[in-house]
């Protein structure tokens, strides 16, 4: 592992400043850097504080239990997510207050108060118990960015199922592997869905996934509209799949919510990793929660009279935290929509923001790009004087993107936080708090109050350009990689000692202290803020009946961050062609999902390797960048590089 070659030089340069707007910082939570000492001197006390502001139905007494690298937080306490959620906001003002509003791609609109949030979750709820779920059974859902994938998600922490939220656009295998995996027995799904005007067939792909598993045995079909169905052709297989609809008919809105310890597991996502099998992350019931509500609350200064619009999928991590359990568990008010940025029009996310009047905005460095790319006459027809606070999360912004945002979204008086954590970090980690943090173009800051985040060398000694380590546990960490511990201990905790969290991010720390992340030093991609594996990628291609080997790696792309590069070699006999690096972005695509697919295939009739064999990616990258060689003395053959270097500037 190599952290990235780094565009540090660059950032030092970037001297621009700017403090929170005095207008802000008056009525901001957080306001004081007094405030913060707190969780200084104390971080599980301040943590607890954070945790005594939920219904518990049983109080914990023991904050945290650190066994590294298992840590229990508030352990011996009851609690119930969706309870928090929405049940203990519908005795007071926030019964009638709108908890979601939603609105399609193509149009269509929808508004849940929390008291409608309650009837609607407590009768999925219900429903679901009378397809058998229980307590601790996992519960796959596929699902477009509608209320029911709320709804969903809201019923299983209801019960104490846990759900495992796959994205809508990964693939009938991917979906496959994820139930199989997490041994899931039920799946929610939709006929389809909206995307850029074309109906996503999500019951089609669901259909096709359960033709590799046999695990799930009932299957749930929201129908997100006749015309989708007739669209999509979808088919209900007799005794396994019930339409949403028909489920939730007969079922009573009242559905006790089951008290579940703190350290239950919420939900597994899965996520990508260095080998070809996704991980699924397991996220805990209190620990999660409590930063979930607390990073929601602090980070997004969020007020009752918030308009809170978070434009991620909820088939992400940033769906979880940032569309669900945060903004509900503090009462807010959340947008969601379904669709494309650009559909029918460039300026279908400022409509929105202007329509609902959206207050905090919260989006990816890749769709800011876009945006840029697009104009900014489009932001420009809209009124976006409600907008008070902007957010970013998924990968690095670059200075330009983030003054554009400011000036042409933020109107030049909103503050940006640019936020970073992982999906194993179940929350917010480094981040401005938007009242007190002088904030600088390209730099997440500081370490939210409570975490100790530092940067490390191999060794373990404290640098200023280093790796991303976590020094102290986290109420929302991560509790697990789903049936496999050895992983989670070799993938996290081997670096160094077994208490400190190995991130797998390079970052440089300034002479204020602030972290600037330069991207991830594994094999990994990170592809407009998705994750992606180069193995997987790589094992998709081995699949192929042409393909001998395959070596992926990323490369810079304007728009998207990194795009993938694929280097082949092919079986004997096969020939290249134009149409066989067709055929395999499409294979990838199929086999993985869209979100995947290569930016370039390269044919070669030799890998760079080590001596031991092992594939040089640095090289490979280098290659794909148009980079000048690097060393290539513990190269088998060097030859190999300065051929397909040749080949790549002819054809690349
Ligand atoms: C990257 C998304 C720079 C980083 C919440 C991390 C970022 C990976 C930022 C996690 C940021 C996320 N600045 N890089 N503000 N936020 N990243 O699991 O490489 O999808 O490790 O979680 O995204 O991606 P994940």
């Amino acid at each position: 592992m190599t952290p990235p070659e780094n565009t540090f030089d660059d950032l030092l340069t970037e001297e621009r400043t700017f403090d929170p707007p005095e207008e802000f910082r008056a009525k901001a939570h957080v306001r004081d850097p007094e405030q913060l000492e707190r969780a200084k001197s104390d971080p599980e006390g301040w943590w607890a504080e954070w945790a005594r502001q939920l219904d518990w139905f049983k109080p914990f007494h023991e904050v945290l239990d650190w066994q590294p690298p298992r840590a229990r937080w508030f352990h011996d306490g009851e609690l119930n997510v969706a309870h928090n959620c929405i049940d203990r906001h519908l005795d007071g003002p926030k019964r009638n207050k709108a908890a979601l509003i939603w609105e399609g791609e193509p149009g269509d609109t929808r508004t849940y108060t929390y008291w409608d949030l309650h009837r609607e979750v407590s009768r999925l709820a219900n429903g679901l118990r009378s397809l058998g779920v229980e307590r601790g059974d996992r519960v796959a859902i596929y699902l477009p960015m509608i209320p029911e994938a709320a709804f969903s998600m809201l019923a299983c922490a209801r019960i104490g199922a846990i759900h495992s939220v796959v994205f809508g656009g990964f693939s009938p295998e991917s979906l496959a592997d994820r139930i199989d995996d997490a041994d899931a027995r039920v799946l929610i799904t939709a006929d389809g869905g909206y995307r850029r005007g074309n109906v996503v067939p999500l019951k089609r792909n669901a259909d096709e996934a359960l033709e590799r598993t046999d695990r799930v045995e009932k299957v749930v079909v929201v129908a997100r509209g006749w015309n989708v169905s007739r669209t999509t052709g979808t088919r209900m297989v007799p005794d396994r799949d019930v339409w949403y609809h028909d489920l939730v008919e007969d079922q009573s809105a009242d559905c006790p919510a089951e008290s579940m310890n703190a350290e239950d597991p919420l939900f597994v996502l899965y996520t990508s990793g260095t080998t070809g099998r996704p991980k699924g992350i397991v996220h805990s019931t209190g620990g999660y929660l409590t930063q979930a509500m607390a990073t929601t609350r602090w980070v997004f200064d969020l007020r009752d009279e918030d308009v809170y619009w978070c434009t991620a999928d909820v088939g992400w991590i940033t769906g979880h935290t940032y569309i669900v359990y945060g903004p509900l568990a503090n009462g807010a008010t959340v947008v969601m929509y379904e669709g494309a940025p650009d559909f029918p029009r460039r300026n279908r996310f400022w409509e929105i923001c202007e329509k609902y009047g959206v207050t905090v905005f919260y989006t990816a460095p890749t769709a800011i790009r876009a945006f840029m790319g697009w104009g900014e006459e489009w932001p420009g027809r809209h009124d976006l004087s409600r907008l008070r606070l902007l957010g970013t999360v998924g990968e690095p912004i670059n200075p330009e993107a983030w003054m554009w945002y400011r000036e042409h979204i933020g109107g030049n008086r909103c503050p940006i936080v640019d936020t970073w954590w992982q999906t194993e970090t179940g929350s917010i980690l480094i981040t401005p708090l938007p009242g007190v943090t002088t904030t600088r173009p390209g730099t997440a800051t500081k370490p939210f109050p409570g975490i100790s985040a530092t940067l490390l060398n191999e060794g373990g000694e404290e640098v200023d350009s280093g790796y991303l380590a976590i020094t102290r546990p986290w109420p929302s960490m991560l509790r697990g990689i789903w049936g496999d511990d050895e992983r989670f201990r070799e993938t996290y905790w081997s670096k160094w000692d077994e208490g400190t969290y190995f991130a797998g991010d390079g970052a440089k720390r300034d002479a204020q202290g602030n972290f600037w992340i330069l991207g991830r030093v594994d094999d990994t991609l990170n592809v407009a803020g998705h994750r992606i594996g180069t193995m997987e990628v790589e094992s998709a291609l081995v699949e192929h009946p042409a393909v001998a080997e395959a070596a992926v790696v990323g490369r810079t792309d304007e728009l998207k961050g990194q795009a993938i590069a694929a280097f082949v070699t092919l079986r004997e006999g096969r020939p290249r062609s134009e149409e066989l690096v067709v055929a395999l972005k499409e294979h990838v695509a199929t086999k993985i999902g869209a979100i995947a697919r290569p930016a370039d295939i390269l044919f070669t009739s030799d890998l760079p390797k080590t001596r031991s064999g092992k594939i040089m990616r640095r090289l490979l990258r280098d290659i794909a960048e148009g980079k000048a060689l690097g060393d290539t003395t513990t190269l088998a053959d060097p030859a190999v590089v300065e051929r397909l270097k040749e080949r790549y500037e002819q054809e690349g």
